[in-house]
C-alpha cells in the first residue's frame, strides 16, 4: 500500500505515538561508567582534553560511585594510575596496587552492591615504556623492539587474578595479546574464581579517538605504536576472527571498540553472535562531542542520546560511556 492509504507521518505525530513505536531504548543499567583512581586523598584532577572527567584519589571514588548507584548505572570501569611504574607494571599486579585498594573499599560499602564493579586489566598505564604488554629491545636503535606476546599473558593472568580476589566482579582485558582470554580463564579456575566472568575487548582497533584517555591514564608509548597489537582499522573480517577465538578462550561478554567510526563492526558481531555485547564510546568520541558542546555548535543532551541510541541500535547490549551519569540523569 502506497501514498495516500500509507502515510509515515502518522505514527510521528505526538510523543506518545512516538514513544509507543520506538524500536531502540536505552536505560540506565546498560550505561557503564569509567573511572581514573589515583594515589591520594581529595583529589579530583580533570582531563584538560576531556572536561567533566578527572583522576580520582579512592576516597573520591568512593562519592563517584555512590553517585553513580543512586542513578541506576549498571556498573563501574576502573583504570589505575599507579604511584611508580617499571618494565614488570608491578602496579598492575600487586595485592596493593592502586585498582586491587579501591576494589576493596567499594565493596564494603553495601549501597553500592547494585554497581558491577568492573577492572580494566592492561599493562600500559603500569609499564615505563607505556605499552600494553613485555617490551625488549634490540640493539641499537629505537624502532628494534617486540612487544612479547606470551611473557605479556602470564603478567596479564596474574593482574587479572589479583584483581578478581581484590573484588572486581568482572575483569576486562583491553590489551589485545594473543590467548589471554585462556590464560585468564585457567588462572581463574585454578584459582576458585570459576564465577567470575571474562568481559574481552576482542574487537580492539588501533585508534587515535583513544588520544584523550593516554591523558587521563597516564598511559601514552614512549616509543612506536600500538598497530602491532590492536587491529588496523580498515578490518571488519578480522574483528569477527578476534571474536571468534576470545569466545572459544572463554570469553563470556565481548566489548568492541571505538564505537562510533566501527558502528558497522558492531553490527556484523550482534548478527554472528549469540553472547552478551558490550561497545566503548571511547574518550575521543567523548572529546569531540565536549569540544563542539563547548563551542555551542551541537545541541548537548540532544548530540549525546543520540550518539548512544545509535551504539544501541547498531547491536550493543551496554556501552561503556564518559557520558553514562549525564545521560542517566536524563533518563532518570
Ligand atoms: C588500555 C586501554 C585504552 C583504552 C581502554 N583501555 C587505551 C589504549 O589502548 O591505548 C581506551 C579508552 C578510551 O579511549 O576511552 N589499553
Amino acid at each position: 500500500m502506497t501514498f495516500p492509504v500509507t502515510r509515515m507521518r502518522r505514527l510521528r505525530r505526538t510523543e506518545p505515538m512516538r514513544s509507543l513505536v520506538r524500536e531502540t531504548r536505552l536505560h540506565p543499567g546498560a550505561l557503564v561508567y569509567p573511572l581514573f583512581v589515583c594515589p591520594g586523598e581529595g583529589l579530583r584532577r580533570e582531563i584538560g582534553s576531556m572536561p567533566g572527567v578527572f583522576n580520582l584519589s579512592i576516597d573520591e571514588v568512593l562519592k563517584e560511585a555512590e553517585a553513580c548507584a543512586a542513578l541506576g548505572i549498571g556498573g563501574l570501569l576502573l583504570f589505575g594510575l599507579p604511584e611508580e611504574k617499571d618494565e614488570q607494571a608491578t602496579g598492575a599486579w600487586v595485592d596493593d596496587g592502586i585498582v586491587q585498594t579501591a576494589l576493596r573499599e567499594l565493596k564494603k560499602k553495601s549501597n553500592l552492591d547494585s554497581l558491577l564493579m568492573m577492572a580494566d586489566v592492561c599493562l600500559c598505564e603500569y609499564t615505563t615504556h607505556g605499552h600494553c604488554g613485555v617490551v625488549t629491545r634490540g640493539c641499537g636503535h629505537e624502532s628494534q623492539y617486540e612487544i612479547e606476546n606470551d611473557a605479556s599473558v602470564a603478567l596479564l593472568a596474574k593482574t587479572a587474578t589479583s584483581l578478581a580476589k581484590a573484588g572486581a566482579d568482572i575483569v576486562a582485558p583491553s590489551d589485545m595479546m594473543d590467548g589471554r582470554v585462556a590464560a585468564i580463564r585457567k588462572a581463574f579456575d585454578e584459582a576458585k574464581l570459576e564465577q567470575t566472568p571474562v568481559l574481552s575487548y576482542a574487537s580492539k582497533f588501533a585508534s587515535a579517538f583513544y588520544g584523550p584517555f593516554r591523558e587521563a591514564a597516564d598511559s601514552a608509548p614512549q616509543f612506536g605504536d600500538r598497530r602491532s597489537y590492536q587491529m588496523d582499522g580498515a578490518n571488519l573480517r578480522e574483528a569477527m576472527r578476534e571474536i571468534e577465538l576470545d569466545l572459544a578462550e572463554g570469553a563470556d561478554m565481548v566489548l568492541m571498540k571505538p564505537a562510533m567510526p566501527y558502528l558497522d563492526v558492531i553490527r556484523e558481531a550482534r548478527e554472528r553472535f549469540d553472547v552478551p555485547m558490550g561497545a566503548y564510546q571511547v574518550s575521543g568520541e567523548y572529546s569531540m562531542l565536549c569540544a563542539a558542546f563547548e563551542r555551542g555548535w551541537l545541541e548537548r543532551e540532544r548530540a549525546m542520546m543520540e550518539s548512544l541510541i545509535g551504539i544501541r541500535r547498531a547491536g550493543a547490549d551496554f556501552i561503556v560511556t564518559y557520558f553514562a551519569k549525564d545521560a542517566a540523569k536524563m533518563l532518570g
